[in-house]
């Protein structure tokens, strides 16, 4: 079979090397984006009068039957044709005869394919900032249900000091806050146009690369066009942005992991979020919230994939470069299902109000509050702490928390103690009182509320 490029060939590759060459398999997908970055090209060649009108319009009209057929799902492709550029170009060129061969004047696959990718990620970035959106509403949602819902807050996995469920909740919305920031910022690096910038040096035929890109909505055209066909950093910052996205989601992951074991006990998700067990009856298992976090390990390796395969090579382009779609797609879909799964996840989540209640009185991280108590009183922060932590000590050979001591006890330790202690001790106290700036106290908790719907835009 002779190839589209076969002309100083005299043999032809075995279909099986053929086949290890081709992309036709996955950038298929880029279909749609192909033709129309071919119109905006047919249509300039025909403004710049490198195509007649009569050529522009009879390419125009078989691109415009082929975009149709490929929204039906109706074109097939050969591996004979090795990529979705040639394959479409074949069947222009057996739709409309010998004029469909202009159509690849003054351009080459280089530049094509660099413009599918643009075209393709700015689409896909815009679908996923909704995703992101959507996720922090289902989390402004809940935050609002839960701001005197009191939750132990932990470092190294220790109880700490008591918060706002809210505030909790929240930490994940600013993270993703940011994460919809740095997409929408990378998104001026995505929208630029390379088309034009032919095999690697430009063309010979009068074009203009102003007009094509103002066709496919792009904001500019990349200055250099070595540069043009051989940058993937848009990619790779997408994927550095969706590494991040997923680190916070994976992380967020676990807490539900770790919260709905019968150990913590604190939440239930939902049933439509969760599995059985084939063999133990009693299980439901939090599948969904373990798959996002075992998925963030793709989304790193396709960063790292992408990072290798452009590390050695020259300028311009070169065929590893091929090896930028499969990671970028996969990254697209895992990166849009996870949000979407995670939303209906926090949305339906159950928290057990109760057993949080009772699970935040059975601990001590209210000690703080103590030393807290002491040094307002005027004792040393240094030596407050040591006293308080003689009192944890004494608690902890009696078995109880600070609020079973007596007032005679606190005395001894501290003739600063007063009968007010057990008020100030109440993790409602505890957490309400934390109300500098940023903070779990209620009041900076409805606050912080207010800014994320101002975030959210509602
Ligand atoms: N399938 C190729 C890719 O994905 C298209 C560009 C091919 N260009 C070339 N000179 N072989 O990168």
């Amino acid at each position: 079979m002779k190839k589209l490029w076969g002309g100083r060939f005299q043999k032809t590759a075995e279909e099986w090397v053929d086949d290890f060459g081709a992309s036709i398999h996955f950038d298929k997908q880029l279909v749609e984006e192909d033709i129309e970055g071919s119109l905006a090209h047919v249509t300039m060649l025909g403004k710049c009068g490198i195509l007649t009108n009569e050529e522009t319009e009879q390419i125009k009209a078989g691109l415009q039957t082929l975009l149709e057929k490929a929204k039906k799902n109706e074109l097939e492709f050969s591996v004979q044709y090795e990529d979705i550029h040639l394959n479409i170009e074949k069947q222009l060129i057996d739709l409309i005869g010998p004029v469909g061969g202009k159509l690849h004047t003054g351009r080459s696959r280089n530049d094509q394919v660099a413009t599918d990718v643009h075209l393709h990620l700015r689409n896909q970035v815009i679908e996923i900032l909704d995703a992101i959106k959507s996720l922090q509403a289902a989390l402004v949602k809940q935050a609002e249900q839960h701001v005197e819902t009191i939750i132990p807050g932990y470092t190294h996995l220790q109880r700490a000091q008591p918060v706002s469920f809210a505030h909790h909740l929240l930490a994940y919305f600013w993270m993703l806050e940011r994460d919809y920031q740095r997409m929408q910022e990378s998104y001026k690096r995505i929208n630029i146009s390379p088309l034009g910038a032919g095999a690697l040096a430009g063309t010979t035929f009068p074009i203009d690369r102003e007009y094509t890109a103002e066709l496919l909505g792009f904001d500019s055209v990349y200055n250099n066009s070595l540069d043009a066909v051989s940058d993937r950093d848009y990619i790779l910052e997408f994927l550095s942005n969706s590494s991040i996205l997923m680190m916070h989601l994976s992380r967020f992951c676990e807490e539900l992991i770790l919260w709905s074991s019968s150990e913590f006990n604190f939440v239930e998700i939902d049933d439509t979020f969760a599995t059985g067990s084939s063999i133990m009856p009693q299980k439901k298992n939090p599948d969904m919230a373990e798959l996002i976090r075992g998925k963030t390990g793709r989304v790193y390796g396709a960063l790292f994939g992408l990072l290798t395969v452009m590390k050695g090579t020259p300028l311009a382009y070169n065929k590893d470069f091929q090896e930028d779609k499969e990671g970028m797609f996969d990254v697209v879909k895992t990166v849009k299902g996870s949000l979407q799964i995670f939303a209906g996840m926090i949305d339906t989540l159950k928290v057990k109000t109760e057993v949080l209640e009772k699970t935040v009185k059975a601990d001590f991280s209210n000690a703080t509050e103590l030393a807290d108590y002491l040094a307002t009183k005027g004792m040393p922060f240094r030596e407050a702490h040591e006293v308080v932590g003689k009192l944890v000590l004494t608690c902890i050979q009696k078995g109880i928390y600070l609020l079973g001591l007596t007032i005679d006890e606190y005395k001894q330790a501290s003739e600063l103690f007063e009968e007010d202690i057990y008020e100030v001790l109440q993790p409602k106290t505890v957490v309400a009182r934390r109300n500098s700036l940023g903070g779990t106290g209620f009041e900076q908790v409805n606050i912080a509320l207010n800014k994320a719907k101002e975030a959210l835009g509602n």
